[in-house]
């Protein structure tokens, strides 16, 4: 099986998750939009979700679906989100924002019940790090503000290299909330809380895309089927 049939056999798992009546994020990505196509289909044959784009990629994926959508304005408590992640690691601490989408998908999996990660085999690590950790900074003081990331992650005795995301249009790339990302390169980060707890102390950094203790649980394809990974930050009765 291939890495795409992988990622269309986890969206379909969480979609077994999805009951009627249920408020759902939608996460952005490769993967959550296999998981929106698959939700689509159930909408068709009458399944009534109310649904929370957290990108204007998957908005518009789901508009087109006839999915109907709501804001977190309207409704700030949802049931779940259903969402990727670029790396996991057992304990379900993520690395997200591959996509660019890293900020309104924080916002939306932790204005939920539960949080769902759904992705091929290959997400999952031992260690984070080796996909560069994506920083959504402010645009002012872009050069003050990666200054201040360098010297927070020497001191923390990482190894960095960091990238303004560029676009492929030229310029920097920008957030749908109209921010700039910060690819930073660590190769490992062997302690994630420490380095999310740091980076958020930044004033020019509006959020990392470390995502700990929000995922309740991971459904990941791989040649012997979904396997399914539960945080250890969940109550037995969650699971
Ligand atoms: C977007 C994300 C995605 O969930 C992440 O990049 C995984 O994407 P894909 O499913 O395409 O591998 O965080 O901001």
């Amino acid at each position: 099986m291939s890495t795409q049939e992988y990622k269309v056999a986890a969206a379909q798992a969480a979609l077994d998750l999805i009951e009627d009546g249920m408020k759902v994020g939608l996460g952005t990505g490769s993967t959550a939009e296999q998981f929106i196509n698959l939700l689509g289909e159930r909408v068709k044959d009458g399944l009534d979700v109310l649904c929370v784009p957290t990108s204007k990629t998957s908005e518009i994926q789901a508009a087109n679906l006839g999915i109907a959508l709501t804001t977190l304005d309207e409704e700030p408590f949802l049931d779940i989100t259903v969402d990727g992640a670029d790396e996991l690691d057992k304990d379900l601490r993520l690395i997200k924002g591959g996509g660019g989408a890293l900020l309104r998908e924080k916002i939306v999996a932790m204005s939920s019940d539960r949080m769902v990660v759904i992705g091929d085999n290959s997400k999952l690590v031992d260690t984070l790090g080796k996909f560069p950790l994506p920083v959504e900074v402010d645009r002012f003081g872009l050069r003050a503000t990666l200054e201040m990331i360098a010297a927070l992650t020497d001191e923390l005795g990482l190894h960095q290299d960091l990238q303004v995301r560029e676009s492929e249009d030229g310029g920097f790339y920008q957030t749908d909330g109209g921010h700039y990302i910060v690819d930073c390169s660590y190769g490992v980060i062997p302690d994630p809380e420490e380095l999310a707890d740091c980076l958020a102390m930044l004033p020019g950094v509006i959020d990392s895309g470390l995502f700990i203790g929000i995922a309740e649980r991971a459904l990941i394809g791989g040649p012997n089927g979904v396997e399914v990974y539960v945080s250890p930050y969940e109550d037995e009765e969650m699971v």
